[in-house]
């Protein structure tokens, strides 16, 4: 059989009348950002829309059905948010990514109704989000709605100044693969005596060059809540905001966060749940469907596990706790957090699960729970084949 695929591309032309469940979008960027693309659906609608769609996955692809009385067991029902604005501790990564980053461009997208505007040629550069669907257009803007008070301050300062030709700053070109400037990271935590905001700032630039960003530091570095000025070197030409290298120009290397009670450093590249409020509740919910006898006897395997935050937090009912994870920082981070803790029964090994072999299972004893923070699609034939011999009671998948 041959099976063709094929699709097309389609625009809107014009409303006739709005559907019911249509809302003005309170960003005003939104119909233009390739951020957030439902701004405009109203909330409960979104979420009966993503729910709807793992519930589609969980039977066609996994195969499960849901006339079976245990469906319930297999599927939570959503929870929604209380909260949809001014949540996201962390704005990062690309275009196709499900998080977003601010990236500097030497292209400004322009809305089709803006199009007559004249602009200089460094009016041409822009700070932003992507348009939807381009990797090398950039949509200016000086706020997000998803992001905090204190970030937006930081992201406007920035705005302000550093097209003044006089810093000599460039922004990266995708294309020529010329220019200094690729990507604005902005992440917020919280000092956790003080209750009061914390936030990163991270250059990633495609060289190394203090004296350059120096008039953004210290601009920056005026704001109470800015900690942590970092720098990460890119010099791949890839769109990815990890640096090869990472310098502190300001304060200090992590910030901290607190979740179920537990006090979590993180560093710039490493992953920490980007909604902390949602993640107490996503959190307490892994702990009671974990089924943890709660004496210490069980095994747990934290794979894709971060700075450790799921595996830390079970780790008081579990005898062990095994973590798996690529990246090396949030593997330091999360060893740190066990000692910051006072955990010592956890133990976290940086490894590609892309790439582990047959003898993965020898590395720990049979686990009694498996978590896992990636969908099944994200997994090899090797792991798939040690999941296959039934290791494990109980498999939680943790869809955000
Ligand atoms: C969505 S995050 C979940 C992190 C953690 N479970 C949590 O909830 O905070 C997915 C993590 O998987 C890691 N990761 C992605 N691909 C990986 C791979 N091939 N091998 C190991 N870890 C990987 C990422 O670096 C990231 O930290």
């Amino acid at each position: 059989m041959i099976v063709v695929y094929w699709w097309q591309r389609v625009k809107k032309l014009k409303t006739i009348s709005p559907h019911w469940d249509n809302v003005e979008a309170p960003c005003e960027f939104a119909s233009h950002c390739g951020g957030c693309k439902t701004q405009n659906l109203l909330y409960e609608a979104q979420v009966r829309a993503k729910e709807q769609q793992v519930h589609e996955l969980i039977v066609h692809v996994g195969k499960f059905s849901d006339k079976d009385p245990e469906f319930d067991g297999i599927m939570k029902p959503i929870v929604p948010c209380d909260i949809q604005f001014h949540y996201r501790t962390r704005k990062d990564n690309h275009v196709k990514s499900p998080e977003m980053e601010f990236s500097f461009g030497t292209r400004k997208w322009v809305p089709e109704e803006f199009l007559h505007q004249e602009c200089d040629e460094t009016n041409e550069y822009a700070l932003g989000l992507h348009a939807p669907g381009f990797f090398d257009k950039v949509l200016n803007i000086n706020k997000c709605l998803l992001q905090s008070n204190s970030a937006n301050k930081v992201l406007a300062a920035i705005q302000d100044i550093w097209r003044d030709p006089e810093l000599g700053l460039s922004p990266y070109d995708v294309h020529s693969h010329h220019g200094f400037l690729k990507h604005l990271m902005l992440r917020s935590g919280r000092n956790v005596e003080t209750g009061q905001p914390e936030l990163m700032v991270n250059f990633v630039t495609s060289s190394y060059k203090p004296e350059l960003l120096k008039p953004l530091v210290e601009k920056v570095a005026t704001f109470p809540d800015v900690v942590s000025i970092m720098n990460n070197v890119n010099t791949s030409v890839g769109n990815t905001s990890v640096g090869e290298e990472e310098y502190t120009l300001f304060g200090k290397s992590t910030i901290v966060e607190s979740l179920r009670g537990l006090k979590f450093q993180i560093s710039a590249n490493s992953f920490f749940q980007t909604n902390t409020h949602q993640a107490e509740i996503l959190y307490k919910l892994i702990e009671d469907c974990s089924c943890l006898k709660g004496d210490g006897s069980e095994i747990v395997l934290d794979l894709f596990c971060g700075t450790g935050t799921i595996g830390l937090t079970l780790a008081k009912r579990a005898k062990h706790v095994y973590g798996f994870e690529i990246v090396d920082q949030a593997i330091s981070d999360a060893r740190h957090n066990a000692n910051f803790n006072g955990i010592s029964n956890a133990t976290f090994v940086q490894g590609d699960l892309n790439k582990i072999g047959d003898n993965f299972g020898e590395y720990f004893p049979k686990p009694d729970l498996v978590i896992t923070g990636y969908p099944l699609t994200r997994f090899n034939l090797p792991i798939c084949c040690y999941f296959s011999r039934g290791v494990a009671f109980l498999f939680l998948v943790v869809l955000r």
